[in-house]
């Protein structure tokens, strides 16, 4: 499938804690969206020159740096995960989306009053978000582990992969769920528009300004 040229396009999580809430932004933006496709991995806008890819949030970057998407809706938390692995900065964050807070935290089977970061030196560490823990940890002093897993996180004090865990925390649910407990805050996060540094071709760019200007009035009435 390749991108249609006459229309925009915009990233968005396909499923996921940003997916519907991405949705309803679009809708109250005033974007009729239908599924397109049988693959459910685009929809399209019927009444705006806008296609939607519904992707993974942790591609969402890569899409929109390659200017594949020319916007994109991420969790701050992932866009800065990827920003730190590229010199060039290729994104430009337009605007903060006021839903999918969360924050970046360490946890582990332990009280928080015993806890002081200090206790992390020589610790290991597992986490989705290896860039944002380790300039944490470097900021710090603080030298430890970092163990890279892609998903369950949560479990790998139980499994005995690593001490510590640094993944997001939303409700705490999970933390709590897997007997661990926050203990240090790392990065704290939003949903973020974001918008390619590529050139985005005239008429396309006007599109894109009028769409930026629609959403930002959803946002300030729901203020
Ligand atoms: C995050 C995180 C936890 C969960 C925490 O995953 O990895 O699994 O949310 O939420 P809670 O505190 O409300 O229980 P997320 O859905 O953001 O994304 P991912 O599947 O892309 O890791
Ligand atoms: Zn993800
Ligand atoms: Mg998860």
């Amino acid at each position: 499938m390749s991108p249609d040229r006459n229309r925009l396009h915009l990233a968005i999580q396909k499923s996921g804690r940003l997916s519907e809430q991405s949705r309803d932004l679009l809708k109250g933006a005033g974007l009729k969206l239908s599924q397109s496709g049988k693959n459910h991995l685009a929809a399209r806008a019927e009444n705006f020159p806008l296609d939607l890819m519904l992707v993974r949030d942790d591609d969402i970057p890569t899409f929109v740096a390659d200017g594949v998407c020319e916007l994109g809706i991420v969790g701050q938390n992932v866009l800065e995960e990827y920003a730190l692995g590229q010199p060039e900065r290729r994104i430009e964050e337009l605007l903060r989306l006021g839903f999918g807070r969360c924050s970046l935290r360490i946890a582990g089977p332990e009280s928080a009053d015993e806890f002081a970061l200090d206790r992390l030196q020589g610790q290991r560490i597992a986490t989705s978000y290896p860039r944002l823990l380790g300039r944490f940890l470097e900021q710090r002093g603080i030298d430890a582990e970092v163990v890279t897993m892609r998903g369950a996180v949560e479990l790998a004090p139980r499994l005995g992969i690593a001490g510590y865990i640094c993944d997001l925390v939303s409700t705490g649910a999970t933390l709590e769920a897997n007997g661990l407990t926050a203990l240090a805050d790392v990065f704290d996060s939003e949903a973020v528009l974001i918008r390619t540094r590529r050139p985005i071709d005239g008429a396309h760019a006007e599109k894109a300004d009028a769409l930026l200007t629609r959403i930002e009035g959803v946002i300030a009435t729901a203020e």
